[in-house]
């Protein structure tokens, strides 16, 4: 597969057939993302790769958070203000991925089965917790970024689907304490990894991209 067929193919996968992926294939694709960039090599990333009863139980627990709305607790802050086109590309997936669904944006009962399904990492057999260590310099997550993007590339050419999820690290004590990660680390990111359901409407959503000139500027270049 070339490189161009996989940047295109890649997005978030949100429905997962439950079957487990091999230990072998997520090896072959984790230790082929340890080559993605790091400030000055300096790989200071983690990775937990949790299935079977431990996921199990860190899900549970967080169904029964949510379903008491207790706020999220991340290791640091989602991003809740935005510029304007920012706002709206954000409203827009909301909008899409309901619409996809068939969701009502009244229809409160479906919307919460919705995230509670995201509670549950969108029925994958496995999430990747991307650590970093406590007190870790904002550059490490570039660092973060470019390596789980490097394991949603192989992943494509596995015939596997990822979906990035903050929502994985709401709760990090939850999952510090089910897969037995130290308090030293830090939560970063979870990633869902599976095989995808491919008709399920919601992975028939295709989220949108700005225009080319809303983000680049060329100078001086011929
Ligand atoms: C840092 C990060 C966190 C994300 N967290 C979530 C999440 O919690 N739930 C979710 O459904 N999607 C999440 N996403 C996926 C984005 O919504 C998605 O990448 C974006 O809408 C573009 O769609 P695409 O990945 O299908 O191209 C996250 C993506 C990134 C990069």
């Amino acid at each position: 597969m070339d490189v161009k067929d996989a940047v295109l193919a890649r997005k978030s996968i949100r429905a997962f057939d439950a079957t487990p992926v091999s230990r072998k294939v997520l090896e072959e694709i984790l230790e082929t993302a340890l080559r993605a960039p790091s400030w000055g090599n300096t790989q200071p990333w983690k990775f937990t790769i949790v299935g079977g009863d431990p996921l199990t139980r860190i899900q549970e627990e967080y169904v029964r958070l949510f379903g008491e709305d207790v706020p999220p607790n991340s290791d640091f802050e989602m991003p809740t203000e935005f510029s304007d086109a920012q706002k709206v590309r954000y409203q827009g997936l909301g909008k899409g991925l309901f619409q996809a669904l068939g969701i009502e944006r009244e229809d409160t009962e479906k919307r919460n089965t919705f995230y509670e399904n995201m509670m549950r990492a969108l029925g994958a057999p496995h999430v990747i917790y991307l650590q970093l260590d406590k007190g870790f310099n904002p550059y490490a997550l570039m660092d973060g970024g470019t390596i789980l993007q490097t394991i949603a590339l192989l992943a494509v050419e596995k015939g596997l689907g990822t979906c990035f999820l903050a929502q994985a690290v709401r709760y990090p004590d939850v999952v510090r304490k089910h897969a037995g990660i130290p308090p030293d680390q830090m939560l970063v990111m979870g990633m869902a990894i599976g095989t995808p359901i491919q008709d399920h409407p919601v992975n028939l959503f295709h989220s949108e991209r700005g225009k080319p000139e809303e983000f680049f500027r060329f100078l001086e270049i011929p």
